[in-house]
Protein backbone atom coordinates (compact mmCIF):
# COMPACT_ATOMS: atom_id res chain seq x y z
CA UNK A 1 0.00 0.00 0.00
CA UNK A 2 1.18 3.61 -0.82
CA UNK A 3 2.84 6.23 1.15
CA UNK A 4 -0.36 8.14 0.35
CA UNK A 5 -3.28 5.74 1.47
CA UNK A 6 -1.50 5.51 4.77
CA UNK A 7 -1.72 9.47 5.12
CA UNK A 8 -5.59 9.18 3.72
CA UNK A 9 -5.99 6.46 6.30
CA UNK A 10 -4.58 8.59 9.05
CA UNK A 11 -6.40 11.92 8.14
CA UNK A 12 -9.76 9.63 8.54
CA UNK A 13 -8.86 8.46 11.74
CA UNK A 14 -7.68 11.82 13.15
CA UNK A 15 -11.23 12.67 12.36
CA UNK A 16 -12.63 11.02 14.59
CA UNK A 17 -13.61 12.01 17.83
CA UNK A 18 -11.81 15.38 16.56
CA UNK A 19 -11.69 18.21 18.91
CA UNK A 20 -11.94 22.02 17.51
CA UNK A 21 -7.38 22.31 18.37
CA UNK A 22 -6.79 19.68 15.95
CA UNK A 23 -6.82 16.62 18.63
CA UNK A 24 -9.03 13.85 19.65
CA UNK A 25 -11.29 12.87 22.72
CA UNK A 26 -11.48 9.00 22.33
CA UNK A 27 -11.15 8.09 25.90
CA UNK A 28 -11.76 3.76 26.40
CA UNK A 29 -14.97 2.46 25.36
CA UNK A 30 -16.70 5.88 24.58
CA UNK A 31 -18.60 6.43 21.18
CA UNK A 32 -15.52 7.40 19.23
CA UNK A 33 -13.68 4.09 20.39
CA UNK A 34 -16.54 2.31 18.87
CA UNK A 35 -15.94 4.32 15.48
CA UNK A 36 -12.51 3.77 15.42
CA UNK A 37 -12.79 0.08 15.96
CA UNK A 38 -15.60 0.47 13.27
CA UNK A 39 -12.68 1.60 11.29
CA UNK A 40 -10.13 -0.75 12.10
CA UNK A 41 -12.85 -3.45 11.30
CA UNK A 42 -13.49 -2.24 7.90
CA UNK A 43 -10.04 -2.12 6.72
CA UNK A 44 -9.13 -5.48 7.97
CA UNK A 45 -12.25 -7.22 6.22
CA UNK A 46 -11.74 -4.58 2.67
CA UNK A 47 -8.43 -6.90 2.80
CA UNK A 48 -10.14 -10.64 3.46
CA UNK A 49 -8.22 -10.38 7.17
CA UNK A 50 -10.09 -12.27 9.94
CA UNK A 51 -11.14 -10.32 13.06
CA UNK A 52 -11.41 -10.85 16.35
CA UNK A 53 -12.04 -8.99 19.82
CA UNK A 54 -11.27 -10.63 23.47
CA UNK A 55 -12.65 -10.36 26.58
CA UNK A 56 -11.44 -7.17 27.53
CA UNK A 57 -11.63 -5.65 24.24
CA UNK A 58 -8.49 -6.10 22.54
CA UNK A 59 -9.23 -6.00 18.63
CA UNK A 60 -7.16 -8.11 16.48
CA UNK A 61 -6.44 -8.54 12.74
CA UNK A 62 -5.26 -11.57 11.39
CA UNK A 63 -3.24 -12.16 8.15
CA UNK A 64 -2.46 -15.72 7.59
CA UNK A 65 0.94 -16.42 5.19
CA UNK A 66 1.47 -19.48 6.89
CA UNK A 67 -1.52 -21.73 8.07
CA UNK A 68 -1.58 -22.48 11.79
CA UNK A 69 1.65 -20.98 12.33
CA UNK A 70 1.63 -18.10 15.58
CA UNK A 71 1.96 -14.43 14.90
CA UNK A 72 3.75 -11.90 14.39
CA UNK A 73 1.70 -9.02 16.12
CA UNK A 74 2.11 -5.54 15.47
CA UNK A 75 0.20 -2.25 16.96
CA UNK A 76 -0.57 0.36 19.87
CA UNK A 77 -3.98 1.50 20.79
CA UNK A 78 -6.63 4.05 19.54
CA UNK A 79 -7.63 5.17 22.33
CA UNK A 80 -6.45 8.59 23.02
CA UNK A 81 -6.45 10.77 26.59
CA UNK A 82 -9.49 13.41 26.86
CA UNK A 83 -8.28 16.64 24.84
CA UNK A 84 -5.48 14.01 23.65
CA UNK A 85 -3.05 14.18 20.45
CA UNK A 86 -4.43 12.40 17.47
CA UNK A 87 -0.90 10.75 16.89
CA UNK A 88 -0.62 9.02 20.28
CA UNK A 89 -0.88 5.11 19.72
CA UNK A 90 -3.03 6.01 16.72
CA UNK A 91 -0.34 5.91 14.63
CA UNK A 92 1.06 2.50 15.68
CA UNK A 93 -1.95 0.88 14.50
CA UNK A 94 -2.44 2.44 11.52
CA UNK A 95 1.06 2.30 10.55
CA UNK A 96 0.49 -1.83 11.66
CA UNK A 97 -2.09 -2.01 9.25
CA UNK A 98 -0.11 -0.79 6.70
CA UNK A 99 3.01 -2.33 7.48
CA UNK A 100 1.07 -5.69 7.86
CA UNK A 101 -0.38 -4.97 3.93
CA UNK A 102 2.98 -4.37 2.64
CA UNK A 103 4.29 -7.37 4.52
CA UNK A 104 1.42 -9.53 2.36
CA UNK A 105 1.89 -8.50 -0.36
CA UNK A 106 5.78 -8.75 -0.52
CA UNK A 107 5.18 -12.43 0.72
CA UNK A 108 2.31 -13.17 -2.14
CA UNK A 109 4.70 -11.52 -4.50
CA UNK A 110 8.25 -13.19 -3.86
CA UNK A 111 6.69 -17.09 -3.19
CA UNK A 112 9.70 -18.34 -1.73
CA UNK A 113 10.70 -22.03 -1.71
CA UNK A 114 10.91 -24.15 1.06
CA UNK A 115 12.63 -22.73 4.69
CA UNK A 116 13.59 -19.44 2.78
CA UNK A 117 9.41 -18.52 3.23
CA UNK A 118 7.91 -16.78 6.23
CA UNK A 119 7.61 -18.99 8.82
CA UNK A 120 4.87 -17.25 10.90
CA UNK A 121 1.86 -15.02 10.13
CA UNK A 122 1.04 -11.47 10.81
CA UNK A 123 -1.55 -9.85 13.33
CA UNK A 124 -2.24 -6.24 14.06
CA UNK A 125 -3.92 -5.38 17.46
CA UNK A 126 -5.60 -2.05 18.33
CA UNK A 127 -5.49 -2.74 22.17
CA UNK A 128 -8.13 -1.58 24.57
CA UNK A 129 -7.61 1.02 27.13
CA UNK A 130 -3.58 1.77 27.04
CA UNK A 131 -4.63 5.24 28.27
CA UNK A 132 -5.93 5.05 31.85
CA UNK A 133 -7.68 8.11 31.55
CA UNK A 134 -11.17 6.72 31.88
CA UNK A 135 -10.58 3.79 33.54
CA UNK A 136 -7.28 3.13 35.49
CA UNK A 137 -4.98 1.35 35.37
CA UNK A 138 -3.23 2.24 31.83
CA UNK A 139 -2.07 -0.29 29.70
CA UNK A 140 -5.20 -2.34 30.46
CA UNK A 141 -5.61 -4.63 27.57
CA UNK A 142 -1.87 -5.59 27.02
CA UNK A 143 -1.31 -6.03 30.61
CA UNK A 144 -4.32 -8.67 30.58
CA UNK A 145 -3.50 -10.19 27.05
CA UNK A 146 0.56 -10.65 28.55
CA UNK A 147 -1.03 -12.11 31.82
CA UNK A 148 0.69 -9.29 34.17
CA UNK A 149 -3.70 -8.41 35.28
CA UNK A 150 -6.41 -10.74 35.82
CA UNK A 151 -9.44 -10.15 33.26
CA UNK A 152 -12.47 -10.88 35.99
CA UNK A 153 -10.89 -7.70 37.98
CA UNK A 154 -9.83 -4.99 35.23
CA UNK A 155 -13.80 -5.99 33.81
CA UNK A 156 -14.83 -4.49 37.11
CA UNK A 157 -12.90 -1.42 37.01
CA UNK A 158 -15.49 1.50 37.24
CA UNK A 159 -15.31 5.16 35.88
CA UNK A 160 -15.72 8.21 37.81
CA UNK A 161 -19.38 8.30 36.78
CA UNK A 162 -19.60 4.27 38.18
CA UNK A 163 -19.68 2.61 35.09
CA UNK A 164 -17.48 -0.69 34.70
CA UNK A 165 -15.36 -1.34 31.83
CA UNK A 166 -17.55 -4.67 31.11
CA UNK A 167 -21.07 -2.12 30.93
CA UNK A 168 -19.23 0.37 28.80
CA UNK A 169 -17.45 -2.61 26.49
CA UNK A 170 -21.08 -4.42 26.01
CA UNK A 171 -22.45 -1.04 25.27
CA UNK A 172 -19.73 0.01 22.20
CA UNK A 173 -20.65 -3.62 21.22
CA UNK A 174 -16.82 -4.62 21.79
CA UNK A 175 -17.18 -7.19 24.86
CA UNK A 176 -15.85 -9.91 23.03
CA UNK A 177 -15.21 -13.54 23.64
CA UNK A 178 -13.11 -14.99 20.76
CA UNK A 179 -9.67 -16.73 21.21
CA UNK A 180 -6.56 -14.84 21.46
CA UNK A 181 -3.95 -15.71 18.77
CA UNK A 182 -0.66 -17.28 19.60
CA UNK A 183 1.88 -15.03 19.19
CA UNK A 184 5.77 -15.37 18.28
CA UNK A 185 6.67 -11.92 18.74
CA UNK A 186 5.38 -8.04 19.20
CA UNK A 187 6.72 -4.97 17.63
CA UNK A 188 5.32 -1.50 18.28
CA UNK A 189 5.91 2.10 16.40
CA UNK A 190 4.67 5.34 18.82
CA UNK A 191 5.78 9.08 18.20
CA UNK A 192 8.24 9.85 20.76
CA UNK A 193 6.56 11.88 22.42
CA UNK A 194 9.80 13.53 23.74
CA UNK A 195 12.90 16.10 22.03
CA UNK A 196 15.82 13.68 21.40
CA UNK A 197 15.24 12.61 18.27
CA UNK A 198 13.88 15.84 16.79
CA UNK A 199 17.20 17.17 18.21
CA UNK A 200 19.85 14.63 17.07
CA UNK A 201 17.77 14.89 13.77
CA UNK A 202 17.29 11.02 13.52
CA UNK A 203 14.05 9.52 12.23
CA UNK A 204 13.79 6.55 14.06
CA UNK A 205 14.64 5.55 18.07
CA UNK A 206 15.25 1.73 18.90
CA UNK A 207 13.70 1.46 22.60
CA UNK A 208 16.47 -0.01 24.99
CA UNK A 209 14.34 0.45 27.99
CA UNK A 210 11.75 2.06 29.85
CA UNK A 211 11.49 3.90 33.13
CA UNK A 212 9.95 2.59 36.97
CA UNK A 213 6.87 4.01 36.84
CA UNK A 214 4.41 4.15 39.67
CA UNK A 215 1.14 6.08 41.13
CA UNK A 216 0.01 6.60 44.39
CA UNK A 217 -3.70 7.10 44.93
CA UNK A 218 -4.21 9.74 47.32
CA UNK A 219 -7.46 10.35 49.80
CA UNK A 220 -7.71 13.31 51.83
CA UNK A 221 -10.74 13.36 54.15
CA UNK A 222 -11.63 17.04 56.02
CA UNK A 223 -15.15 17.49 57.89
CA UNK A 224 -17.59 19.41 55.49
CA UNK A 225 -18.72 23.04 56.71
CA UNK A 226 -19.75 26.38 55.78
CA UNK A 227 -17.31 28.60 54.01
CA UNK A 228 -18.36 31.58 55.86
CA UNK A 229 -19.81 30.92 59.09
CA UNK A 230 -16.84 28.14 60.29
CA UNK A 231 -14.45 30.08 62.49
CA UNK A 232 -10.83 29.52 60.68
CA UNK A 233 -9.23 27.64 63.77
CA UNK A 234 -12.52 25.33 63.31
CA UNK A 235 -12.02 24.16 59.67
CA UNK A 236 -10.29 20.71 58.14
CA UNK A 237 -10.13 21.43 54.88
CA UNK A 238 -9.71 18.65 52.78
CA UNK A 239 -8.87 20.46 49.63
CA UNK A 240 -6.34 22.60 51.44
CA UNK A 241 -4.53 19.55 52.64
CA UNK A 242 -5.09 18.17 48.78
CA UNK A 243 -2.88 21.28 47.95
CA UNK A 244 -0.36 21.25 49.99
CA UNK A 245 0.08 17.26 48.86
CA UNK A 246 -0.08 18.56 45.24
CA UNK A 247 3.00 21.30 46.02
CA UNK A 248 5.17 18.38 47.71
CA UNK A 249 4.53 16.17 44.68
CA UNK A 250 5.86 18.83 42.79
CA UNK A 251 9.08 19.99 44.75
CA UNK A 252 10.04 16.36 45.66
CA UNK A 253 11.87 16.04 42.33
CA UNK A 254 14.16 19.34 43.49
CA UNK A 255 15.73 16.56 46.06
CA UNK A 256 16.78 14.50 43.08
CA UNK A 257 19.07 15.28 40.29
CA UNK A 258 17.28 17.57 37.39
CA UNK A 259 15.37 15.28 35.13
CA UNK A 260 16.03 12.44 37.06
CA UNK A 261 13.02 12.29 38.73
CA UNK A 262 9.51 13.47 37.40
CA UNK A 263 6.19 13.72 38.99
CA UNK A 264 2.55 15.00 38.66
CA UNK A 265 -0.34 15.08 39.98
CA UNK A 266 -3.10 15.05 36.69
CA UNK A 267 -6.48 13.90 38.39
CA UNK A 268 -8.14 15.40 41.20
CA UNK A 269 -11.92 14.47 42.71
CA UNK A 270 -13.64 17.40 45.09
CA UNK A 271 -16.84 16.74 47.38
CA UNK A 272 -19.18 18.22 47.36
CA UNK A 273 -17.62 20.79 44.91
CA UNK A 274 -19.55 23.80 46.18
CA UNK A 275 -17.71 27.38 46.59
CA UNK A 276 -19.61 27.86 49.97
CA UNK A 277 -18.78 24.42 51.24
CA UNK A 278 -15.45 23.32 52.97
CA UNK A 279 -14.40 19.94 50.83
CA UNK A 280 -14.71 16.89 52.93
CA UNK A 281 -12.63 14.95 50.24
CA UNK A 282 -10.57 14.94 47.93
CA UNK A 283 -9.15 12.09 45.45
CA UNK A 284 -6.17 12.77 43.35
CA UNK A 285 -3.56 10.60 41.54
CA UNK A 286 0.28 11.24 41.42
CA UNK A 287 2.61 9.93 38.83
CA UNK A 288 6.49 9.38 39.69
CA UNK A 289 8.43 8.03 37.09
CA UNK A 290 12.14 7.91 37.03
CA UNK A 291 14.84 5.41 35.20
CA UNK A 292 16.22 3.99 38.73
CA UNK A 293 13.57 2.44 40.73
CA UNK A 294 15.30 3.32 44.24
CA UNK A 295 14.85 7.26 42.83
CA UNK A 296 10.93 6.61 42.93
CA UNK A 297 10.96 4.66 45.86
CA UNK A 298 12.90 7.14 47.75
CA UNK A 299 10.66 10.06 46.91
CA UNK A 300 7.71 7.97 47.53
CA UNK A 301 9.09 7.40 51.01
CA UNK A 302 9.62 11.12 51.32
CA UNK A 303 5.94 12.23 50.07
CA UNK A 304 4.36 9.29 52.66
CA UNK A 305 6.34 11.31 55.87
CA UNK A 306 5.35 14.81 53.74
CA UNK A 307 1.63 13.74 53.93
CA UNK A 308 1.44 12.62 57.18
CA UNK A 309 2.83 15.76 58.54
CA UNK A 310 0.32 17.57 56.22
CA UNK A 311 -2.59 15.80 57.80
CA UNK A 312 -1.42 16.55 61.19
CA UNK A 313 -1.26 19.88 60.58
CA UNK A 314 -4.68 20.65 58.94
CA UNK A 315 -6.40 17.70 61.40
CA UNK A 316 -7.60 15.33 57.91
CA UNK A 317 -6.90 12.01 57.79
CA UNK A 318 -4.76 11.01 54.26
CA UNK A 319 -4.56 7.82 53.01
CA UNK A 320 -1.86 7.07 50.38
CA UNK A 321 -1.47 3.59 47.78
CA UNK A 322 0.78 2.27 45.74
CA UNK A 323 -0.79 1.98 42.39
CA UNK A 324 -0.41 1.16 39.02
CA UNK A 325 3.57 -0.07 39.45
CA UNK A 326 5.49 -0.46 36.47
CA UNK A 327 9.01 -1.74 36.64
CA UNK A 328 12.00 -0.59 34.56
CA UNK A 329 12.68 -3.34 31.94
CA UNK A 330 15.17 -3.62 28.96
CA UNK A 331 14.26 -4.67 25.76
CA UNK A 332 16.32 -7.22 24.08
CA UNK A 333 18.86 -6.78 22.78
CA UNK A 334 18.36 -9.05 19.28
CA UNK A 335 14.78 -6.82 18.69
CA UNK A 336 17.57 -3.52 19.12
CA UNK A 337 20.02 -5.24 16.65
CA UNK A 338 17.14 -6.35 14.09
CA UNK A 339 15.69 -2.56 14.46
CA UNK A 340 19.05 -1.67 13.78
CA UNK A 341 19.99 -3.57 10.44
CA UNK A 342 15.97 -2.80 8.90
CA UNK A 343 16.96 0.92 9.08
CA UNK A 344 20.55 0.49 8.32
CA UNK A 345 19.22 -1.87 5.25
CA UNK A 346 16.32 1.16 4.34
CA UNK A 347 19.29 3.85 4.72
CA UNK A 348 17.66 5.39 8.32
CA UNK A 349 19.56 6.66 10.59
CA UNK A 350 18.74 5.35 14.14
CA UNK A 351 19.53 5.62 17.59
CA UNK A 352 18.91 3.77 21.13
CA UNK A 353 16.37 5.81 23.23
CA UNK A 354 14.63 5.17 26.57
CA UNK A 355 11.02 5.78 27.07
CA UNK A 356 9.67 7.96 30.02
CA UNK A 357 5.88 7.42 28.81
CA UNK A 358 3.87 4.02 29.05
CA UNK A 359 3.19 1.42 26.18
CA UNK A 360 1.72 -1.45 25.29
CA UNK A 361 4.89 -2.62 24.55
CA UNK A 362 6.22 -2.52 28.27
CA UNK A 363 3.43 -5.36 29.02
CA UNK A 364 4.58 -7.15 25.44
CA UNK A 365 7.67 -7.42 26.64
CA UNK A 366 7.44 -9.49 29.70
CA UNK A 367 5.88 -12.44 27.29
CA UNK A 368 7.58 -12.19 23.78
CA UNK A 369 10.63 -10.72 22.01
CA UNK A 370 9.47 -7.22 21.53
CA UNK A 371 11.04 -4.46 19.40
CA UNK A 372 9.60 -1.44 20.39
CA UNK A 373 9.95 1.99 17.87
CA UNK A 374 10.17 6.14 17.91
CA UNK A 375 9.55 8.66 15.36
CA UNK A 376 10.15 12.06 16.18
CA UNK A 377 7.64 14.37 17.82
CA UNK A 378 7.84 17.86 16.93
CA UNK A 379 8.93 19.88 20.43
CA UNK A 380 8.23 16.53 22.04
CA UNK A 381 4.88 17.51 23.37
CA UNK A 382 2.43 15.06 23.90
CA UNK A 383 -0.78 14.29 25.56
CA UNK A 384 -1.91 17.35 24.52
CA UNK A 385 -3.93 18.72 21.36
CA UNK A 386 -0.70 20.26 20.23
CA UNK A 387 1.29 16.88 19.42
CA UNK A 388 2.58 16.93 16.41
CA UNK A 389 4.58 14.46 13.66
CA UNK A 390 5.62 15.56 10.22
CA UNK A 391 4.19 13.14 7.45
CA UNK A 392 7.76 12.31 6.32
CA UNK A 393 8.66 11.12 9.76
CA UNK A 394 5.36 8.78 9.46
CA UNK A 395 5.94 7.71 6.51
CA UNK A 396 9.38 6.73 6.84
CA UNK A 397 7.98 5.20 10.58
CA UNK A 398 5.70 2.73 8.18
CA UNK A 399 8.64 1.70 6.23
CA UNK A 400 10.48 0.63 8.93
CA UNK A 401 7.48 -0.92 10.84
CA UNK A 402 6.90 -3.37 7.32
CA UNK A 403 10.88 -4.29 7.36
CA UNK A 404 10.55 -4.82 11.36
CA UNK A 405 7.79 -7.10 10.38
CA UNK A 406 9.11 -8.79 7.20
CA UNK A 407 12.22 -9.77 9.50
CA UNK A 408 10.63 -10.95 12.71
CA UNK A 409 7.94 -13.21 10.18
CA UNK A 410 11.05 -14.71 8.63
CA UNK A 411 12.10 -16.20 12.12
C1 LIG B 1 0.24 6.43 29.32
O1 LIG B 1 0.08 7.02 28.25
C2 LIG B 1 1.53 6.39 30.00
O2 LIG B 1 2.49 6.99 29.48
O3 LIG B 1 1.62 5.76 31.07
MN1 LIG C 1 0.45 5.80 23.52
MN1 LIG D 1 -0.63 8.27 25.89
MN1 LIG E 1 1.24 5.75 26.93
Amino acid sequence: MTDTAFLEDFHAVSRIGATPANGVDRQAATPADRETREWFRAFAERRGWETRVDGIGNQFALVELVPGAPYVLLGSHLDSQPLGGRFDGAYGVIAGLHAAARIADRAAASPAAGSTGPAYNVAVVNWFNEEGGRFAPSIMGSSVFAGIKREDEMLEVRDLGGTSVREALAGIGYLGTDARPEIASYAEIHIEQGRILERDGIPIGAVDRSWYTQKLDVEVLGEQSHTGATAMADRHDALLGAAKVIAKVHEVTEHFEPETLVSSVGQLTLEPNSPIVVARRVHLVADLRADDADVVLAARDRLLADIADIADAYGLRITARDFDVRDNQHYPESGLALAEAAAAELGLGARRIRTMAGHDSVAMNRIAPTVMLFIPSVDGVSHCEREYTRDEDMIDGVAMLAEVGWRLVHG
